[in-house]
């Protein structure tokens, strides 16, 4: 129901654009009319993977200090945001995708754009899209966790399949230099090392305390309090609702079935078989 098929992607249909605009006049934009710059940065992900931590401190790393970035990530969404609005935006630009690596315009690649990809583990991701897709008012969904478990391993979800996401954006380090992956587990096991890691890639270097400021200000906690983060208060169905849920990994044993586990991993093993990327699970 809230989503779209396009080019063998499921992309949501959220109304987030002006009136006229739609996924096929953005293309038809993006790949015509859109120009990047080489100082842009994509952080680019498959949903729910860490989106709004990675654009907190990358942020702060551009600002040199840790105080909290005063706009939504929405702002900064490619794909949300017209093409004219992005030819509006001054730079460096800091652009958010979840887009899939084929349907990414081809000029960012061109013009050599640095991009992170943020990944994380799937069985996490799916609790957490559950999560996301259940609690927003706009998806109208109401599927139970069994239903969705099932959709996400088809694919049918935002942005989806996992699967070819991943894949398809790890094939790209073979052949395309200004690249950078970043694990959520690694994030969560020692941000300021991550953060480091992250500025020395972007070329946005300070001195070792700032990167420990900079993971003091963008803790689970930290993130989950201040006030910028209650964006949109009103697409959520409940009061409770928020972009910030538990952050933690794991979280998915409180969720999977002994058998949806089993499941799970049989897909798993099947469709990343020629994938060489690890990842941690709990
Ligand atoms: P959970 O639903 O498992 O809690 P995105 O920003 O890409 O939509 O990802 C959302 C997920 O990242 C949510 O996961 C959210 O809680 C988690 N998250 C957001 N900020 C975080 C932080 N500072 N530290 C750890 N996890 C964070």
């Amino acid at each position: 129901i809230w989503l779209v098929r396009y080019r063998n992607h499921i992309l949501p249909t959220m109304e987030v654009w002006p009136e006229g605009y739609g996924w096929k006049k953005w293309f038809d934009e993006a790949e015509t009319k859109f120009k990047a710059r080489p100082d842009d940065l994509y952080i680019a992900s498959f949903p729910k993977s860490g989106h709004h931590w990675s654009f907190e401190f990358v942020n702060m790393l551009y600002q040199g200090n840790a105080h909290s970035v005063n706009k939504s990530k929405l702002n900064n969404f490619f794909e949300l945001r017209t093409i004219k609005e992005i030819e509006d935006m001054p730079s460096p630009r800091i652009l958010l995708t979840h887009l899939p690596y084929d349907l990414m315009p081809r000029d960012i690649f061109e013009k050599n754009c640095k991009i992170i990809y943020i990944m994380r583990n799937p069985k996490d991701v799916c609790v957490s899209q559950f999560h996301h897709v259940s609690g927003i008012a706009e998806y109208k969904y109401d599927g139970d966790w069994d239903h969705f478990f099932k959709v996400f391993l088809k694919g049918e979800v935002d942005y989806g399949p996992w699967f070819k996401h991943v894949k398809d954006w790890w094939k790209l380090r073979q052949e395309y230099d200004h690249m950078m992956y970043v694990h959520y587990e690694e994030l969560k096991k020692c941000l300021p090392a991550q953060i480091k890691r992250i500025a020395e890639f972007i070329n946005k270097t300070h001195d070792e305390q700032m990167y420990l400021n900079i993971a003091n200000a963008c803790t689970f906690e930290a993130m989950k309090k201040n006030a910028q983060f209650k964006e949109l208060p009103g697409i959520f169905k409940t009061k409770e609702g928020s972009f910030f849920r538990k952050g933690q990994v794991g979280d998915w044993k409180n969720t999977f079935t002994v058998a949806q586990n089993e499941e799970f991993d049989k897909a798993f093993k099947r469709e990343m078989e020629d994938c060489d990327i690890q990842f941690t699970f709990d």
